[in-house]
């Protein structure tokens, strides 16, 4: 098992039974020396550096409906609140003086959100703070949409593909969703030269390793600048409420590959991983991640963005959000990056 993850290490690249292998191994000699050889590889290309993303949840309003999301437009439990584009910008300013210089807008897909509404926001942002970098993550759009968001100033955008498996795909979403639909968009915002990040869950219902593969293909393909995974965390008011979680030790596997596979991308300690373990971002930062998101929401509203249960930040304040990152990021042994933050070209 450590012959595959030197390979992996050498080659960046393991055929599809040896990723299966090494995915379902419970050899903890092999998953120590993955751990190493990503944090080899993480401080090759960025050193002890971790980024900080300022989340911004602009909307709990969504039009879809997936089965697994807290803010599913079928959760008549959900509380909805949407920012108005002056608390947006009272975001950044906070999150300018904590030192941010990436603000993500994330939120459901809100029909209020259009172009008209959105575009303003984002030339605003970055007229007053221009050295900052916009990343959005706002779902599936028009290509128009997402190249006038683009002449606005957004540098970057999310969007998890969850699964390319057409099945395991259609179990997690309504039939009016479609798989196509989402890898074509992620497909174009790479075209419009967006830096692009995507991702899935880990441990999400029905997923099996081949399904997880079959991901990580897709990603070879795409080439993103950013990928985020995160464990599946039930929500209370879901159809999943009942299922199990994923758990911390295959996604930390995950992480760990991902870095070998993809040396030079952004791969964050998400907030998902803290939730299930309360050391779970550090241990991620010590497993090749090299960014973390700090809430920057209004209090006010964080619960309210409730994708799944117990989801950790949601009482803090932003400096305190801030402060508590940093204590960790210097506890596992690394130090916060005040730069943009842009994926570095392989070299
Ligand atoms: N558990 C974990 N992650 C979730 N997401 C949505 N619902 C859940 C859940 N129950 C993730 C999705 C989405 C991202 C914004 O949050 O992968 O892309
Ligand atoms: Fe909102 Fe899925 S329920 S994006």
């Amino acid at each position: 098992m450590k012959e595959l993850v030197e390979k992996l290490y050498r080659e960046s690249d393991l055929s599809d039974s040896e990723l299966k292998a090494l995915i379902e191994t419970e050899d903890s000699g092999a998953a120590e020396l993955l751990r190493l050889r990503a944090d080899e590889v993480r401080q090759r290309y960025y050193g002890k550096k971790v980024w900080l993303r300022g989340l911004i949840e602009i909307s709990s309003y969504c039009r879809n409906n997936c089965l697994y999301c807290g803010i599913r437009r079928g959760n008549k439990n959900a509380q909805r609140y949407r920012l108005t584009p002056e608390e947006i910008l009272r975001c950044c300013e906070t999150g300018y003086e904590l030192g941010f210089r990436t603000f993500v807008l994330q939120g459901g897909e809100d029909v209020y959100f259009t172009d008209e509404v959105l575009c303003p926001v984002i030339a605003e942002i970055k007229k007053r703070f221009p050295d900052c970098a916009v990343t959005l993550s706002l779902g599936e759009r028009s290509e128009e949409s997402y190249r006038l968001l683009k002449s606005a100033g957004a540098d970057r955008y999310l969007l998890r593909q969850e699964t390319v498996s057409p099945e395991l795909y259609s179990r997690l979403h309504p039939p009016e969703m479609l798989l196509e639909n989402r890898k074509n968009c992620l497909f174009t915002l790479k075209k419009l030269g967006y830096q692009t990040g995507t991702g899935f869950m880990v441990g999400a219902p029905f997923q099996t390793t081949e399904n997880i593969i079959a991901d990580l293909r897709f990603m070879q393909q795409l080439q993103p600048e950013m990928i985020g995974i995160g464990p599946f965390v039930p929500h209370h008011d879901t159809a999943f409420a009942n299922e199990k979680g994923g758990t911390a030790e295959l996604t930390l596997r995950l992480l760990g590959i991902l870095r070998l596979m993809f040396p030079s991308v952004l791969l964050p300690a998400t907030t998902a991983l803290g939730t299930i373990a309360p050391d779970g971002r550090e241990r991620g930062l010590k497993t090749g991640c090299n960014v973390v998101m700090p809430n920057l929401s209004p209090v006010s509203v964080r619960k309210k963005y409730e994708l799944y249960d117990n989801k950790i930040c949601t009482g803090e304040e932003a400096a305190e959000c801030r402060r508590c990152l940093e204590n960790r990021i210097v506890s596992a042994g690394y130090e916060v990056e005040v730069s943009r933050g842009d994926c570095r070209l392989e070299s």
